[in-house]
């Protein structure tokens, strides 16, 4: 009895000395008495309940399902070998995780890729007649990266007879051999119905490589795009490419996404488009963007620091045909470093992407979907409102929430908007009318001194629309703030580590009066 007495308190004290180890590990970086999870855990983004997790990947719809795969190391809150975490949601808003999908094998580690549904059972992988999910990913092979060695990554594929719960592997990987190139990785594909193939983009060091294929297992290379144009400070990785409406017309363009980048927009990881067409081998910029592209410089998806690697959902679009997106916010300056320790990043919110015609050329839009419409409950409603200087919007009670709002366009100075924290940490985002800029400032936001290049600098993005007033939406999380300024022609995402909950929300003008003319306070009922 004493013996079980003695064990009993030994491992008490061992569990309370492990979980008083993380604590204070915690508390060293965060002065909030409340816990990391408490204090950080998002509302409504989608987070691993444990440990790393980066890209986005094999997200496809299904029977009244999103998923949503992932790149995970299930064993350390930093990146390690990738396996595929899996999550579900009915409306891409709440997230459920699953049991991890894909593990590392004997060719390496599973990077980035995608899924589609195979109707058809093109593949052959399907069985009594079940529509079989096929994935497409890179595998990364670590021993020859040890040595040095370049053909480093291939290109695999596994099946699941279970709408994406348990996954085989196929015994003819690789599908596509290594040609030689060192960073060669993340296909992403869809089914081209004009020539009945499966389409492969694939990132290749410094530009995108096409391919055909049948059955997703035998692929034939058709082109290639990108290398003399566009940001090439990073290596591109996660290309996805898709045909999107153009807002007031019945017509489509593809267009074609690359995350990559070093300096721009805001320095780090960030996400560039091309529009053009796409004729079922090569894809061509429009020459008008092609032009406006070299005239004025690269176009950006999203101009804040945290929104990478963003990829569309296979086999679901809106009704006017735009197509969904979920990125990873974070950034890859700083991602292994962020002062979360039981989980690390996020996912943002999912978008509605469309193009909006813009002269001869367009631009890409990104919204919030409308899922999260159903779960705003009206808090605040005001109009015409005149701020003398500066005025509290919200001030208590704001996580977590989606405001909207219109003013007409100051001459000059800035307008900005403050999320205040009980300890006077804050977060500004806002726009100068001196250089046509929204910006976000996270400086004076809690933590950032984990990394040299997180809040360093305020980041900027041009304001793009020419009517006026500026209008803006945002969802406000505890860790994030995700802007969509003028309808989503410009979008910023940024993280931030606030070391008390925030608590207000205020606006303050540097010209002598500015005209709200409208603001909407909506809590989000999402816990
Ligand atoms: C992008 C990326 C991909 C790669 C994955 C590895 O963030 O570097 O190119 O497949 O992450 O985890």
């Amino acid at each position: 009895m004493l013996k079980k007495v003695i064990y009993r308190l030994l491992f008490f004290g061992l569990i309370t000395s492990f979980f008083g180890c993380e604590l204070k590990h915690y508390s060293k970086d965060a002065t909030s008495e409340l816990s990391e999870e408490a204090l950080y855990r998002p509302y409504f983004h989608f987070t691993p309940q444990k440990n790393w997790m980066n890209d986005p990947n094999g997200m496809f719809y299904l029977n009244g399902k999103y998923h949503l795969f992932f790149q995970h190391y299930p064993d350390s809150n930093v990146w390690g070998p990738m396996h595929w975490g899996h999550a579900e949601s009915s409306d891409m808003v709440k997230w459920e995780e699953k049991p991890i999908a894909l593990y590392p094998d004997s060719l390496g580690y599973i990077f980035s890729g995608s899924a589609v549904v195979d109707y058809n059972n093109t593949s052959g992988f399907g069985v009594e007649g079940k529509t079989p999910i096929v994935a497409i990913f890179t595998h990364h092979d670590m021993e020859k990266e040890k040595a040095q060695q370049i053909d480093v990554e291939t290109q695999s594929i596994a099946y699941s007879l279970d709408e994406g719960i348990t996954w085989e592997k196929y015994e003819g990987n690789p599908v596509i051999e290594n040609p030689n190139i060192r960073d060669f990785r993340d296909p992403k594909v869809f089914w081209h119905e004009a020539t009945e193939k499966w389409i492969m983009v694939l990132a290749a060091h410094n530009r995108v490589m096409i391919y055909g294929s049948p059955n997703l297992k035998d692929w034939e290379y058709f082109s290639e795009f990108g290398l003399d144009v566009g940001n090439h400070d990073g290596v591109w990785e996660c290309p996805d490419l898709f045909q999107l409406p153009i807002e007031g017309t019945d017509s489509f363009k593809y267009v074609m996404l690359v995350s990559n980048s070093r300096n721009e927009p805001n320095s780090g990881s960030a996400t560039q488009y091309f529009v053009g067409d796409f004729d079922g081998k090569s894809f061509q910029m429009d020459t008008a963007f092609a032009q406006e592209l070299e005239q004025k410089g690269n176009f950006w998806m999203d101009f804040g620091k945290d929104n990478y690697a963003g990829v569309t959902w296979h086999n679901t679009e809106s009704k006017s045909g735009e197509k969904y997106l979920i990125g990873w916010m974070s950034n890859w300056e700083y991602a292994t470093k962020v002062p979360t320790y039981a989980w690390r990043s996020s996912m943002t919110i999912a978008r509605k992407l469309s193009l909006k015609p813009n002269d001869e050329t367009y631009r890409l839009i990104s919204e919030p979907v409308d899922a999260y419409q159903s779960y705003a409950k009206e808090k605040t409603r005001l109009a015409e409102i005149k701020i003398k200087k500066s005025k509290t919007l919200i001030s208590e009670d704001i996580l977590p929430s989606e405001i909207d709002f219109s003013f007409s366009e100051p001459k000059q100075g800035s307008t900005i908007f403050s999320l205040v924290a009980q300890n006077g940490n804050q977060i500004d985002f806002g726009y100068n009318a001196d250089t046509n800029r929204f910006f976000i400032d996270r400086q004076a936001s809690g933590i950032t001194d984990f990394h040299p290049s997180f809040a360093n600098k305020i980041s900027t993005a041009p304001r793009l629309a020419s009517e006026k007033p500026i209008e803006g939406k945002v969802f406000i999380d505890k860790t994030s703030v995700e802007i969509f300024w003028d309808g989503g022609l410009t979008t910023m995402s940024e993280i931030f580590f606030t070391k008390q909950p925030i608590e207000k929300l205020t606006l303050s003008s540097s010209i002598e009066e500015l005209t709200l003319h409208h603001f909407n306070h909506n809590k989000l009922n999402i816990k």
